[in-house]
């Protein structure tokens, strides 16, 4: 299989799956528990109809929309994801740089593989920081600092992961930072000499964003002590107001869900909220952001921009979210299989037939701009 012959999502995660050692595929792939909000996050797009008019006049297509400030060329950014260069050598870099060619933005994870200064200098299009509350409020203050003199556009807290979810795939192959492999881990590594060569012929792992702040000890402070030693379980409003405060920017909410969050989040001066159930890898049996749209849509709307992500295979995914008052969505997986299927080419890939299926769709609901789907595009089962 070859990357001309991926046409959708999921013949990008064949061969992704093709390409990537066993333990690494699932990391990307799996979820918390049995998985269950998982799946029902791209179910939920099926509970719900598109009602197309016709003869509209669609020669022109217009799919910017204005989010936190930015200006994206396409509704669909790449939300921030930990890891990238062990899905491709070339990283987050094959990911910023495709983002930029389309015009849109993309995140860099605080467990990112490449410096985010580096990404913001190179390329020239909106960039968001996700960030993470260090018990060390010293600590979050220096990066948010090194953020700020980065020219970083939006800050976005991720406060969906004040522990870490359940992920019953990684305990069978041992996927962990630094790799502790269960010997059926090992033997799927095997199986891809050309992930290893890829990985020992490339520029040596490393996770800037903490490197410069944290004392990762060589390879013994384990990502998974990181988040139990060092994050902060204890942050309340009280805490992320401040840093509000401090950011004096663009700042956004990652994984709020309820309505009264969504108030709150108004409260503090936050400039967007992202619903998001981090792809299903937190608290499984949680509610998919898309059915969970109109409720906070309805409440906060107009005082703030709501986002979502999670469960995005397709354009017709963003065109029911964007109908439903998101003013933009986010996508990890639609992606990342392209990242560890072919590098920024594939990346490019995704977002060229993601760009065609959104511009099909449009022109096939009648709606000439972002700004004229409305509700009434949709009806629900
Ligand atoms: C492999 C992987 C790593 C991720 N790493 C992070 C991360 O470091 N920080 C974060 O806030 N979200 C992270 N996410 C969640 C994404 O930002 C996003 O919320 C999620 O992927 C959306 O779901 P989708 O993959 O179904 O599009 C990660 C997701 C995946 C799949």
């Amino acid at each position: 299989m070859r990357l001309t012959d991926c046409h959708n999502f999921q013949d990008f995660r064949r061969l992704a799956r093709q390409r990537l050692p066993g333990p690494i595929f699932n990391y990307i792939d799996g979820a918390a528990d049995d998985e269950v909000t998982y799946r029902r996050n791209t179910e939920s797009f099926e509970a719900c109809d598109l009602v197309p008019s016709v003869l509209a006049g669609v020669e022109d297509i217009d799919l910017s929309v204005t989010v936190m400030g930015q200006k994206l060329a396409l509704p669909i950014y790449c939300s921030p994801t930990a890891l990238q260069r062990l899905f491709h050598h070339d990283g987050e870099r094959a990911v910023a740089a495709a983002a930029s060619k389309f015009g849109t933005m993309f995140g860099v994870s605080s467990l990112g593989t490449t410096s985010m200064a580096e990404l913001r200098k190179q390329y020239d299009t909106p960039q968001c920081y996700q960030f993470y509350f260090h018990k060390d409020r010293g600590l979050n203050k220096a990066m948010m600092q090194t953020a700020k003199e980065s020219g970083i556009d939006v800050m976005m807290l991720t406060v969906d992961s004040i522990t870490g979810g359940n992920r019953e795939r990684d305990l069978r192959t041992g996927f962990s930072i630094p790799f502790r492999l269960t010997l059926g881990g090992m033997a799927q590594f095997a199986m891809k000499p050309m992930w290893g060569i890829n990985y020992v012929t490339h520029e040596k792992f490393s996770l800037p964003q903490l490197d410069a702040h944290i004392d990762m000890g060589g390879d013994t402070l384990s990502i998974g002590r990181y988040f139990t030693e060092m994050l902060d379980p204890s942050m309340t409003w009280d805490d992320v107001a401040e840093m509000v405060r401090d950011w004096d920017g663009q700042f956004c909410l990652k994984g709020i869900m309820s309505v009264e969050d969504a108030k709150r989040a108004v409260e503090i001066g936050c400039t967007g909220i992202i619903l998001s159930n981090h792809g299903g890898r937190q608290l499984d049996g949680s509610r998919a952001p898309f059915d969970q749209l109109k409720e906070i849509v309805d409440a906060v709307g107009d005082q703030i921009d709501v986002i979502m992500d999670s469960g995005i295979q397709r354009g017709t995914h963003v065109l029911k979210a964007l109908s439903l008052g998101a003013k933009a969505v986010g996508g990890g997986r639609f992606y990342l299989y392209p990242l560890a299927a072919a590098g920024q080419p594939g990346v490019e890939r995704a977002l060229t037939l993601m760009k065609a299926e959104l511009e099909r769709g449009m022109r096939l609901m009648g709606a000439r701009s972002v700004d004229e789907l409305n509700p009434g595009n949709l009806r629900f089962r």
